[in-house]
């Protein structure tokens, strides 16, 4: 699988640190030592179908991928518009696609990139000479509680998209779930019908992400039969500095390898990566043939973690 070109958009909107301070009992200090954010995008106006579709309009544009060459559109979300029709469908629509398109959402919550690329490579190796667009797009801030300081500091809204081939080399992935219900949760059914709002076990969040990304990783490279010294880049789901720190440290590696920017957006879960990996192209970070090693976690409880030849 080979991803061919990325791009993003980001809401205009911006709810920085101090801001949030005048919303909830919190403090800039507090929230950069315990997580890294200082700010985060919030959407007013724009839906995950327009981030979504800006995106993906701007990756198949520097890909030079024409409407009619995609195949496939999977976008991942646990913040979608609507139940039905899918964010898929109407990216569909809004961005004039072939109606020959296998389009559908996927919601593995922060996971879902990871889920979303190894969905595509397996379908694409179906459709010859087309091309699949696998999309984050969330708009979190819908069903954050901004009484609930816990919370709502770690999260921001955005989406990043690949437009992405079956050609090149295999990826390698490592993928699993525990189902939680506790944990991590949004959207849950109340008794009166309303839906309840995000809610988190932080410091269980945090445990479970510390012990089972690295163990995922070292799966993955076994699998590879790689060491990560040969890995060019490294990209985490961005949810906590401190949980990449920890990471880089089980892994006995060096935090600077790891691509960071969670303090410009927050926990934007399934768009995470993508937008990571377009500022990385927009940077002159990535080469052709470079190794880059992508891994997630979140909501289900889901993991992956994917190693790609760039
Ligand atoms: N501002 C100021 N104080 C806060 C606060 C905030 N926004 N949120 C919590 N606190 C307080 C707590 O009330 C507590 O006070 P107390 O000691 O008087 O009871 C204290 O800070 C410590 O809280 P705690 O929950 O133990 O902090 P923590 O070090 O576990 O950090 C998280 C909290 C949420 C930042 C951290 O647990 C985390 O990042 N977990 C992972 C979350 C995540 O990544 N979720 C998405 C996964 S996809």
């Amino acid at each position: 699988m080979q991803i061919i070109a990325m791009g993003s958009c980001l809401p205009e909107g911006i709810l920085d640190n101090e801001q949030l301070s005048r919303m909830v009992e919190t403090n800039d200090e507090w929230i950069v030592t315990r997580t890294g954010i200082r700010q985060r995008h919030i959407a007013h106006g724009e839906t995950t179908l327009s981030l979504a579709a800006a995106a993906a309009r701007q990756a198949m544009e520097r890909a030079g991928v024409a409407p009619d060459r995609i195949g496939l559109v999977v976008v991942c979300t646990f913040t979608p518009d609507q139940a039905t029709p899918s964010t898929a469908c109407l990216v569909q629509q809004e961005l004039g696609l072939g109606q020959d398109v296998l389009a559908f959402d996927l919601n593995a919550a922060c996971s879902g990139f990871i889920y979303g690329l190894a969905t595509a490579e397996g379908l694409l190796s179906r459709m010859e000479g087309r091309y699949g667009l696998v999309i984050g797009s969330e708009v979190i801030s819908r069903t954050v509680d901004y009484t609930d300081r816990g919370t709502c500091i770690l999260f921001g809204d955005g989406a990043g998209a690949a437009v992405v081939s079956a050609e090149g080399p295999a990826a390698v992935a490592d993928f699993g779930c525990n189902g939680d219900l506790a944990v991590l949760s949004a959207g849950v059914r109340r008794e009166d019908g309303s839906a309840a709002p995000l809610a988190m076990n932080g410091k269980e969040v945090f445990r479970f992400a510390v012990s089972t990304v690295p163990a995922s990783i070292r799966k993955l490279l076994d699998k590879a039969g790689l060491s990560l010294d040969e890995v060019d880049h490294i990209v985490c789901h961005q949810a906590n500095h401190r949980i990449v720190e920890s990471i880089a440290r089980h892994l006995q590696t060096d935090l600077g390898r790891f691509y960071e920017n969670i303090e410009f957006y927050g926990n934007t879960s399934a768009a995470s990566i993508p937008i990571a990996l377009c500022e990385m192209q927009e940077k002159g970070l990535l080469h052709r043939g470079d190794t880059v090693l992508l891994a997630g976690f979140g909501s289900g409880l889901t993991w992956g973690s994917l190693l790609l030849t760039w």
